[in-house]
């Protein structure tokens, strides 16, 4: 049995990381390609160093592109690959450009696809991450949910339950793996100043919040506001980066950190003593949740409802002046109480590795 995985940006690594090697600890032979769909050293090598994931087998460096581009140029480079390789199974992960178009690869060549975080819907298609989830869906062969809604909209959407299993959130096998380092390790660089500050931290990235300059600009003008209250410590996605050039940054900017995108350690850090998280990534909903911290989410939709409904999520949608009002309600006592949902116990990528062990002995 060989196992390839494909990982392209970010939100990948880590959930790549643990299931690559609860599936090592059974023996089985991997292989892992990575697409190169983030590239800078900020948005991929330091996650695989701190991960303490191996380097990648195979880098297919496709880089940034239109979404055709970018997903028609994955397709071409791996579809080489894996008819050498002629894997037992392809594992692919969450979400992004590079899941869906390796899950269509694996279509056509019929080589076995397994999907990891199936299942999640938003019911929004005007984010590309929805279109990559309900496709990569339909195609793969096998399909791993972090979340009983995730088998419910699998099941709405006509696939096999005996494809589908819920294993819980790898995401949070990673996170409960390097929590306690990533605490103790707070000298990590550009962090440990803030190790006894009140803060608030922001990330914002999703085409729909940032490529606008006059919406990015009334956010930018929220955290300006609310870092009269306490620091504002804001790692900037180097989408964002560009768009922030644009906007017209407002007086009050001293205590509004823009930083450059940290490593996995740092942000964890950071994000386990935060007062307050607010964000559009989905991953970060699940942490905070995970974490018990605060989270309003610029978002009007969520794919990720056990955040929210178990979690201490909020969505404050697109709108800079709830945004405000959220936060400065949190910043007054009024905080959310939260729970963690079932399966998220770091045990997510061990039930993985057994479904691959008994799937192929039958
Ligand atoms: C991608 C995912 C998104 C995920 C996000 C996490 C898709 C459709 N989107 O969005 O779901 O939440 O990753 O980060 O797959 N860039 C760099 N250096 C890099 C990578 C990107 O400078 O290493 C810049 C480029 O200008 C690029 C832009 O960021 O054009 C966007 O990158 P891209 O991979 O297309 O999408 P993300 O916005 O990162």
């Amino acid at each position: 049995m060989e196992i390839v995985h494909v990982v392209g940006a970010r939100p990948n690594f880590m959930k790549a990381a643990p299931a690559m090697a609860a599936l090592s600890k059974r023996g089985i032979a991997q292989t892992l390609v990575h697409t190169g769909q983030h590239y800078d050293a900020n948005m991929s090598d330091v996650f695989f160093q701190q991960l303490g994931m191996p380097a990648p087998d195979v880098n297919l460096e496709v880089g940034s592109g239109s979404h055709a581009v970018q997903t028609a140029d994955v397709m071409v480079r791996l579809e080489s690959v894996l008819l050498e390789r002629r894997p037992s199974w392809v594992v692919v992960y969450g979400d992004v450009n590079s899941t869906l178009a390796a899950a269509l690869v694996c279509a056509k060549l019929r080589l076995r696809v397994a999907h990891v975080e199936a299942g999640l819907r938003s019911g929004d298609r005007s984010m590309p991450e929805e279109i990559n989830r309900l496709v990569t869906d339909q195609v793969a062969d096998l399909l791993f949910t972090p979340s009983i809604d995730g088998n419910e909209n699998l099941t709405r959407e006509g696939v096999a339950s005996e494809k589908t299993h819920l294993v819980g959130n790898v995401m949070i096998d990673t996170l409960t793996r390097l929590l306690p380092l990533a605490v103790e390790g707070q000298g990590h660089k550009g962090v440990s100043r803030w190790r006894d500050h009140r803060y608030t931290l922001v990330t914002l990235h999703r085409p729909s919040n940032v490529d606008d300059p006059a919406l990015l600009g009334q956010f930018i003008e929220v955290l300006s506001e609310l870092s009269a209250e306490m620091s504002v410590l804001f790692p900037v996605h180097p989408r964002t980066r560009k768009q922030i050039e644009r906007v017209v940054m407002p007086k009050a900017t001293e205590n509004l950190h823009l930083m450059d995108p940290l490593g996995y350690m740092e942000f964890l850090a950071l994000q386990s003593k935060a007062a307050l998280v607010i964000t559009d990534s989905g991953g970060i909903q699940e942490e905070t949740t995970f974490l018990g911290i605060p989270c309003l989410t610029v978002r009007d939709n969520t794919e990720r409802p056990v955040t929210v409904t178990i979690g201490t999520n909020i969505l404050v949608g697109q709108d800079s002046n709830r945004l405000r009002n959220e936060a400065w309600r949190i910043f007054r006592g009024g905080v959310k109480k939260g729970g963690v949902p079932p399966f998220w116990d770091g045990k997510a990528s061990e039930r993985i590795a057994e479904i691959f062990a008994a799937t192929e002995v039958t």
